[in-house]
């Protein structure tokens, strides 16, 4: 393993606004993320497979009144989110480092108000088509924690997933869903507060346009 990867791992150990299995606050937190991580009853908004969390960053900066979870397996792109956080004195982020699909480990019916996916694994290959962030094995979890027409935002650069996704999102009932496959060129580009993840600047450099798409979650299951 890498010296960086070793010392950000380390530093996760320490950093009080990463939460990782062994931290006492990762077996408990489960709808108390406002009464003993924030300290505030904010709304809440995740950013789904972070790597490096540009979107809890930025825009924990944008609206300090909400609380920011960027959510990822892998530590070490975590924990430069994190590193980011702590050195701009933002007491609004977190980081969790988790498996998506436990989601519901970890967040309790309603607690969620937000969701940002930005540039998720395409997973094109038809037998694991089931692990993309937008298939309905997820989208079912994230129905359970969020709220009643809570948001979900969707950045990709490939258009089989933003096909995909819309199609899906559809079906499963979202409303006042809006949709571009140029966010760049769009009316909706101040939706994305001109933050760019990692995946995004690689992908706009090879001269790919931004797919972009919001939507309301509109009733929770046990309404149907
Ligand atoms: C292509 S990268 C995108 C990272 C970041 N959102 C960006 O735009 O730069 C995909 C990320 O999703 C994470 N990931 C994939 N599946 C996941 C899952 N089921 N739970 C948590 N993280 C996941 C990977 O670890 C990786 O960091």
């Amino acid at each position: 393993m890498g010296r960086k990867k070793l010392i950000r791992f380390a530093n996760n150990a320490l950093a009080n606004n990463v939460l990782e299995i062994g931290k006492p606050l990762y077996e408990t937190i489960k709808g108390k993320w406002n009464e003993s991580y924030f300290l505030n009853q904010n709304p809440i908004v995740l950013e789904l497979a972070c790597g490096k969390g540009e979107y809890s960053v930025g825009l924990a900066q944008v609206y300090p009144e909400k609380n920011f979870i960027g959510i990822d397996v892998k530590g070490d792109r975590l924990g430069f989110g994190s590193e980011q956080a702590i050195a701009l004195g933002l007491t609004n982020v977190a980081f969790l480092r988790a498996n998506v699909t436990f989601l519901q480990d970890f967040f309790a019916d309603e607690e969620v108000s937000e969701i940002w996916i930005t540039f998720p694994d395409p997973f094109n290959i038809k037998r694991s088509i089931r692990r993309r962030l937008t298939h309905p094995f997820f989208l079912e979890k994230y129905r359970a924690v969020i709220q009643k027409e809570g948001l979900l935002h969707l950045k990709t650069d490939n258009r089989e997933l933003f096909d995909f996704t819309i199609e899906e999102l559809q079906q499963f009932g979202f409303r006042d869903l809006v949709a571009t496959f140029d966010l760049y060129q769009s009316e909706l580009h101040d939706d994305h507060h001109g933050i760019k993840t990692r995946f995004e600047k690689i992908f706009t450099e090879k001269g790919f346009p931004v797919h972009y798409l919001r939507g309301r979650f509109l009733v929770k299951t046990c309404e149907f």
